[in-house]
């Protein structure tokens, strides 16, 4: 990756720093006064059951900075989650390439992380939405997938909302053979059925 510069399906995208905003919501590049709603989220152990461990302080920070660092080097990332009422942080949602590993690289997933106070208010579905919207209209990507365990229906739930279809299961490659965690349910969402889920909507 390049600066301003996002390789995506092998194809060179030349994009700025991209922020966006839903109805309800501003998906934004992180900021320092962050780090502590996003550590107590991530110290949560109802948000982080289907994730290995609750996050200390030092590695949440670093997962800010990361999730910040890539939004300036692609123009895109995990956004950090703001309540345009009350400006209140509320988790990340947005796009990421992960681990090259997986059987469905190269790819870019689609991801969202709330504050266990802000579940059950359609924020998440509303974020990913907008995220999706730049992933197809402004970065042309042919699919966005998405992967969650097998226990975390809230989180499909998200995608089949969003009219992701699953698409079979894999195993973690970075998590251990025994671990509960390590079967993960993939969904894909293509470009058309998007724009065709969209138009229908409009
Ligand atoms: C996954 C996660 C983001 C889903 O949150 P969620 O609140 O269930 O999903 P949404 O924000 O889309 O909200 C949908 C719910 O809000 C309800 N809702 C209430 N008001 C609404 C409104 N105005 N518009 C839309 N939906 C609304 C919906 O009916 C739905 O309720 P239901 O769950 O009872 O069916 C959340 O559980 C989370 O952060 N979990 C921990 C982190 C995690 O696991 N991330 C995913 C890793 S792969």
């Amino acid at each position: 990756m390049h600066g301003g510069e996002a390789m995506v399906n092998r194809v060179a995208l030349p994009v700025g720093l991209i922020e966006l905003e839903s109805r309800r919501l501003r998906l934004r590049q992180w900021r320092a006064a962050d780090r502590a709603p996003f550590a107590a989220l991530n110290a949560d152990p109802a948000v982080m059951a289907h994730f290995p461990a609750p996050l200390t302080r030092q590695a949440s920070d670093a997962m800010l900075a990361r999730c910040a660092e890539l939004i300036v080097m692609r123009g895109w990332g995990f956004w950090a989650l703001e309540r345009k009422a009350d400006g209140a942080f509320i988790g990340l949602a947005g796009l990421h390439v992960p681990d090259a590993r997986l059987p469905c690289a190269p790819c870019v997933e689609i991801g969202w992380r709330l504050a266990a106070a802000y579940w059950g208010q359609g924020y998440a579905t509303e974020a990913a939405g907008a995220a999706l919207a730049v992933a197809f209209d402004r970065l042309g990507l042919d699919e966005v997938v998405s992967f969650t365990t097998l226990t975390n229906t809230r989180s499909q739930a998200v995608m089949q909302r969003l009219g992701m279809r699953p698409a079979g299961c894999f195993a973690h490659p970075a998590l251990a053979e025994d671990s509960p965690l390590r079967t993960l349910c993939l969904y894909r969402l293509s470009r058309t059925r998007w724009q065709d889920t969209h138009n229908q909507k409009e």
